[in-house]
């Protein structure tokens, strides 16, 4: 299949290794069912991707495979949800407008952009991906980030949640943990990690994150031993959603103080809120099977489908409001702000 061989082409050429798949749109709106559940509309506008039963309200015992007819996903027995936070550009005049989502190299065609997600077992750039790790459990879930951060310090207690300016679409180099500061000619690249230390036990936790644990010297990468609190080691969960700036570009647009244009959906114009939210929905022992291979991307096997299977598959708003005319406020009545307690009510 000609998508395969485009897939295996661009890995080759960044040599990118492990479990990385492309996931189209499933749907943008306000929902979280993790953070808000049951709450219509939630907060902030997300971008959603994965199976089809994404819902304002997802319980620890929902069936994902069984209650999902499809997934945008290209492993097709992952019925897992994935979503972040949308990107939107403040213009000089105050007025916002929705930045699009760019698939990723090698996955042109994904309806919507959507985004990457990669399941690693060892580092990005280990090709060989040979440790043994455990894939998550039905009803797992998690989040990463905070979305009242808006200083360094903040952020830091996150240590993998980053921008990567692409000066070209190729570029992976010098990673900020605050937007870039400057015109990123290809786009912006959000790169989300996850921590990879489990308790072995919950499914999930009242703040959705410390079920799990970052390794207790060192880091996933360094292959860091985990806590005797969070024993279990997992694949290392990552997202790269890459936000297509480039009809945003022309400074005579931007901000007359030298800042930058970039705000997320509840207001942070630092950057430093940068989140992730996951719930987990492969198929049986799907994930594990493939994790137990030393593989990568669409040579990791399992059953896959083609792009243009992906792109059937899709949601429809329930949520009706819009999100991307030139706005005079962010869905949800949030306005830009650098400052902690963005402006609007906000509920957590
Ligand atoms: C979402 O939940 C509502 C209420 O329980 C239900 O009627 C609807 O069918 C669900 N949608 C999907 C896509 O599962
Ligand atoms: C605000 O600026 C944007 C970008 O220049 C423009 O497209 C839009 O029409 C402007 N809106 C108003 C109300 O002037």
């Amino acid at each position: 299949m000609q998508w395969i061989t485009l897939v295996v082409l661009a890995l080759t050429a960044s040599s990118n290794a492990l479990i990385r798949f492309q996931c189209s749109q499933l749907v943008t709106q306000r929902l979280d069912p993790l953070v808000n559940p049951g709450l219509i509309p939630s907060t902030h506008v997300h971008q959603i991707v994965g199976g089809d039963s994404f819902n304002a309200s997802m319980a620890p015992t929902k069936d994902m495979p069984g209650e999902s007819s499809c997934t945008t996903c290209q492993f097709s027995e992952d019925f897992s949800n994935y979503w972040t936070a949308v990107l939107y550009f403040k213009a000089r005049n105050g007025t916002y407008k929705r930045v699009p989502q760019l698939a990723n190299s090698g996955f042109s065609g994904a309806a919507g952009g959507g985004m990457t997600v990669y399941y690693m077992q060892d580092p990005l750039y280990d090709t060989a991906q040979k440790s043994k790790v455990t894939a998550f459990k039905p009803g797992f879930r998690m989040f990463i980030g905070d979305i009242q951060a808006r200083s360094l310090a903040d952020a830091a207690r996150f240590r993998q949640l980053t921008y990567t300016c692409l000066d070209t679409f190729g570029s992976r180099d010098g990673e900020s943990m605050a937007f870039p500061n400057r015109v990123c000619k290809e786009g912006i690249m959000a790169s989300l990690r996850f921590p990879t230390c489990w308790d072995g036990k919950n499914l999930d936790s009242p703040d959705h994150m410390s079920h799990m644990s970052y390794p207790e010297t060192g880091t996933f990468e360094s292959a860091g031993p985990c806590p005797a609190s969070h024993p279990v080691r997992t694949s290392q969960v990552m997202f790269e959603v890459i936000w297509d700036t480039k009809n945003f570009n022309n400074k005579a647009d931007w901000p007359t103080d030298g800042s930058h244009p970039f705000v997320w959906s509840f207001g942070d114009a630092t950057g430093y809120a940068n989140h992730a939210d996951y719930v987990f929905g492969w198929k049986d022992d799907s994930l594990q099977n493939i994790l137990d291979t030393s593989c990568y991307a669409a040579s990791c096997g399992g059953k896959q489908q083609s792009i243009a299977e992906m792109n059937k598959c899709s949601q429809k708003e329930i949520v009706k409001e819009d999100i991307d005319s030139w706005l005079d406020e962010l869905p949800g009545g949030f306005q830009a702000s650098y400052a902690r307690t963005p402006s609007a009510k906000f509920r957590r």
